[in-house]
């Protein structure tokens, strides 16, 4: 995983540009990038980008610590097991807890991050 990065205030919609190439986010790694104070992790999802909380909503482990598989995420403290796209549990299945999910745009060959759940997923 590549170094933590900083990313300086937001722009007028909210979005905060990080500086990461979106070239650099893949389906196969997570990418760790600080967003006002959060770590947010980055991937793809069906070409599409994806962020995420690197808070565990079970018990605030850190995800980016655990195992990243086909688009599933595994906390290293319980194991459970989380769709990034979703943000929904995959084990256990009868969970309630969701990943606490963010909006990322690629612009100008840039990734750029708003604290707000993508819309429409
Ligand atoms: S803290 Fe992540 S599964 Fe318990």
């Amino acid at each position: 995983m590549p170094l933590l990065r900083r990313t300086p205030p937001p722009d007028a919609d909210g979005f905060y540009q990080t500086g990461i190439p979106a070239g650099e986010i893949t389906a196969e790694s997570l990418t760790r990038v600080k967003v006002s104070g959060q770590v947010v992790l980055l991937t793809r999802s069906g070409g599409s980008l994806v962020a995420f909380s690197s808070i565990c909503p079970h018990a605030a482990a850190d995800l980016s610590k655990g195992r990243f598989v086909r688009g599933q995420v595994k906390c290293p403290d319980h194991g459970y097991t989380f769709d990034v796209r979703t943000g929904r549990p995959t084990w256990p299945e009868d969970e309630v807890c969701r990943l606490k999910r963010f909006t990322a745009v690629e612009e100008a060959g840039l990734v750029k991050i708003r604290l707000t759940a993508p819309e429409g997923r």
